[in-house]
């Protein structure tokens, strides 16, 4: 099977997919839409990262694609509905830069504590200053996330290592890290935080979920850091809350508008105030997290090839399969009452022993996988096929 990877994904992707079989195109551009449809056909496997767009057009050259890897954490370059009206499975990172955003959080608080940004500036101009004044440890302040998930968790474990004491806020229920406190209401968070990082998700519900009010019930001289979504912070009263000195600093590396292309201007209120760290979403961009996102993304591809796993699709029923052991069908067919019925009746009548069978449904599209002690016949392959319910139907052996 051929893989065809674009805009220069991590060798370790190449290295991943040639080891289990495949036969790897590596470019380092994207190409435009009919460049796709030009170089589709034969290929079973595409890798992309954000600069490529993938339209309805360009998938329906794609008669040999199984799957499709963005090499990265956002899926809007896809025509996701397409693909799955295709048959296309589609897969991303949504994890891979945990650990990235997680150390540029905890190399800000220090910073922000220690007002590093105003004192190498001075040392800049030539200015010697030293003093004490408003610098603090970090060991013993207390640290407030807000959500509590991949970030905000891993976030707990690192702070507390290094003498924080954390206390945490979401909606969810989440198990508390190590010695990590839940807190009852985002208020209670906030009268306890001497630093206030935002890691909760960008839900529609959560747009200005941070402004005015919520800056008032902050201690005073409190930190504020959010490397979440730009659009849940209110800029404008961060700005007016730096400038009175409630809040004594701030990091922000996420903005409600920001420049679309390198090197255009980026324009905010929050601009030259002083111990302010303003970052070009930069959290997640790691030469790592890059790495981490190749090997996982192109595992997930051959997992699919391979064995029909469809774990963390973003855009067809994510069935978590075990290990191919002996001889597997994947079933991608349209969601209406019956079909698995359907199916254990069609492989009954051919006689097919099921050792194991495995069903998720997303929207109008549901996902068998079935384990089974022989290798698929053709009659029983035709039988299953012959299905008005059939989107394709795959076997694998070991
Ligand atoms: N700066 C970057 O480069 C960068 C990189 C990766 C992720 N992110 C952003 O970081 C954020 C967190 O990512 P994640 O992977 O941890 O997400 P996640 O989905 O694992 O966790 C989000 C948590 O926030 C909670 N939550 C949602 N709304 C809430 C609210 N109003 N109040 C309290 N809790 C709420 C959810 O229940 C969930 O536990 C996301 O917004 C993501 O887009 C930024």
């Amino acid at each position: 099977m051929k893989a065809l990877l674009l805009e220069n994904i991590h060798p370790l992707a190449v290295e991943s997919l040639e080891r289990r079989g495949f036969e790897v195109e590596l470019r380092t551009a994207s190409m435009s839409e009919d460049e796709l449809v030009a170089a589709l056909p034969g290929v079973a496997l595409l890798g992309i990262r954000s600069n490529t767009t993938l339209t309805a057009r360009a998938l329906d050259s794609g008669s040999d694609l199984l799957a499709i890897g963005c090499f990265c954490i956002g899926t809007n370059q896809v025509d996701l509905i397409a693909a799955a009206d295709r048959g296309i499975v589609v897969f991303n990172a949504p994890y891979s830069n945990t650990r990235s955003v997680v150390e540029l959080v905890i190399g800000e608080i220090i910073a922000l504590a220690r007002r590093l940004t105003e004192k190498t500036a001075k040392m800049h101009q030539g200015v010697w200053d030293k003093s004490a004044n408003g610098s603090h440890e970090i060991r013993g302040r207390t640290l407030g996330i807000v959500g509590y998930g991949n970030i905000g968790t891993q976030l707990s474990n690192v702070a507390e290592a290094l003498g924080l004491r954390v206390i945490f806020f979401d909606t969810a229920d989440r198990l508390a890290h190590g010695n990590a406190q839940r807190m009852n209401s985002l208020d209670d968070l906030l009268a306890e935080a001497d630093v206030v990082s935002l890691h909760i998700d960008g839900r529609p519900g959560n747009a200005g979920f941070f402004g005015t009010e919520e800056f008032a019930k902050m201690k005073p001289r409190a930190l504020f850091i959010n490397a979440a979504r730009g659009m849940v912070v209110d800029d404008v009263a961060l700005r007016e809350n730096i400038l009175s000195g409630h809040i004594a600093g701030a990091a922000l590396d996420v903005f409600p508008v920001e420049p679309k292309a390198q090197g255009d201007e980026f324009e905010s209120v929050l601009r030259g105030l002083d111990n302010v760290i303003l970052t070009p979403h930069v959290g997640g961009s790691t030469q790592e997290a890059q790495e981490e996102i190749g090997w996982f993304v192109a595992g997930k591809l051959a997992g699919f090839a391979l064995e029909g796993r469809t774990e963390l699709s973003v855009n067809v029923p994510a069935v978590q399969a075990p290990q191919l052991a002996g001889s597997r069908i994947g079933y991608l067919h349209i969601n209406v009452p019956g079909v698995l019925a359907e199916v254990n009746a069609r492989l009954a009548e051919q006689g097919v022993n099921v050792s194991a069978q495995y069903l998720a449904t997303r929207g109008e599209q549901g996902y068998v996988v079935t384990d089974i002690a022989e290798p698929l016949s053709s009659a029983a392959e035709s039988a299953l096929s012959a299905s008005p319910h059939t989107i394709w139907l795959r076997s694998w052996s070991a």
